[in-house]
């Protein structure tokens, strides 16, 4: 099988100190630590990515397609909301994708209802906190 590629887009690092009323108190390092223990109970192989700069992120979307990577999960952050560079990267590497948020983006700022990826992803998990990236691996296997 195919392994997943967990990718998170800018401020993500900050995650645990970052707005916690909004995307809780949990660091990026748990929620990677968790998937990781996860897909191993599933029996995938995963790899976990985070880069706060939009072409380093298109370069390991593009390094998607060489390296065995089956399925996508992505949660994009601010760049769900602006880059159709990523978008272009997604569908140039032809691999489905899950779109994940933290926070439910519907119920916040109208510039946040818009997302350059849910029309080009299978699903779209948002507003369930980390579990939803868990959610989301679960629906891969
Ligand atoms: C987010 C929602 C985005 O609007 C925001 O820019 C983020 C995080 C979320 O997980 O809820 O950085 O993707």
């Amino acid at each position: 099988m195919g392994s997943v590629l967990v990718l998170n887009g800018p401020n993500l690092n900050l995650l645990g100190r970052r707005e916690p009323a909004t995307y809780g108190s949990i660091t990026l390092a748990d929620i990677e630590t968790r998937l990781r223990a996860e897909a191993r109970e599933l029996g995938l192989s995963i790899d976990c990515f985070q880069s706060n700069h939009e072409g380093v992120l298109v370069d390991r979307v593009q390094g998607a397609a060489d390296d065995g990577t089956a399925l996508l999960i992505m949660n994009p952050a601010a760049f769900t909301h602006t880059s159709v560079a990523l978008r272009d990267a997604v569908l140039g590497v032809s691999i489905p994708l899950i779109e994940v948020h933290l926070s439910n983006v519907h119920r916040r700022e109208p510039f946040r209802a818009h997302s350059y990826f849910s029309d080009i992803a299978l699903g779209t998990i948002v507003g369930l906190g980390a579990i939803g990236y868990s959610l989301a691996l679960r629906a891969a296997a």
